[in-house]
């Protein structure tokens, strides 16, 4: 089923499981539309440091999470990031908002007020939607649902890459505990825990390189009808 007449794939996976970069490259490649729903959970989090609202003030950070002005570029080479006009996009990558935006995320008021702000990305073209319930709370009705995981220590070791390639200075050992508690919490939660759709393929990239990953969705989104390589 589509959403609204668009068709959407969702992309749901744990920290470092590589389907940031792979959304973003499919979507640069079909001409589709990108929803970074993680994007969306940081922006609250920064938005929320700003306002010195804590996570035990849920009507206050639901409403921030209503009010706040969001634009994301889904170009390829272009990963742009603008809260209420600011450019924010080296700040929503570190550590730091990322960890704030697992609690924030965990708070059911919030996810709410982010709910109908995502479905509102699937327009024509298509979408893929990049997150960890897009497959199970948003796009509950997505043609295709991909579940895309990693072992522990390759998703540490690929954040690392990503990280010191953006001139962030991290420990491996650090990062591999952080990505630890955050999946965790993630999947624990009581709201739209991090856990595959029933119908999700769930595909294991460990030893996959990003382009076997993107071509084994392609072969899907082909058998689902919506695409043809
Ligand atoms: O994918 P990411 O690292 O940018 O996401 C940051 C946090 O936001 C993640 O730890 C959990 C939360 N999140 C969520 O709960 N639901 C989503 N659909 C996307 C992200």
């Amino acid at each position: 089923m589509t959403v609204n007449g668009v068709p959407v794939v969702a992309i749901d996976g744990p920290t470092g499981s590589g389907k940031g970069a792979i959304s973003r490259s499919l979507a640069a490649g079909l001409g589709w539309r990108l929803l970074d729903s993680g994007a969306l959970y940081r922006s609250v989090a920064l938005k929320a440091g700003r306002e010195g609202l804590g996570v035990k003030e849920p009507k206050a950070l639901a409403a921030a999470a209503s009010r706040m002005q969001v634009e994301f570029s889904s170009a390829l080479d272009l990963e742009a990031a603008f809260l209420d006009g600011e450019d924010v996009t080296a700040l929503l990558r570190t550590e730091e908002c990322g960890a704030m935006a697992s609690r924030i995320a965990a708070i059911p008021e919030v996810r709410k007020a982010l709910w109908e702000r995502q479905r509102a990305f699937a327009r024509p073209p298509g979408l893929i939607a990049d997150g960890r319930d897009m497959g199970t709370v948003v796009f509950p009705e997505a043609e295709l649902k991909v579940y895309l995981t990693a072992s522990l220590e390759e998703r540490a070791r690929r954040r690392y890459k990503q990280l010191i390639q953006k001139g962030i200075d991290v420990s491996l050992p650090d990062l591999s505990e952080d990505i630890a508690r955050r999946d965790e919490r993630d999947a624990n939660r009581m709201v739209a825990p991090l856990k595959p759709a029933e119908d999700a393929r769930v595909l294991d990239s460990t030893e996959l390189s990003p382009e076997e990953v993107i071509a084994r969705i392609k072969a899907w989104l082909g058998e689902t009808g919506l695409f043809s390589n």
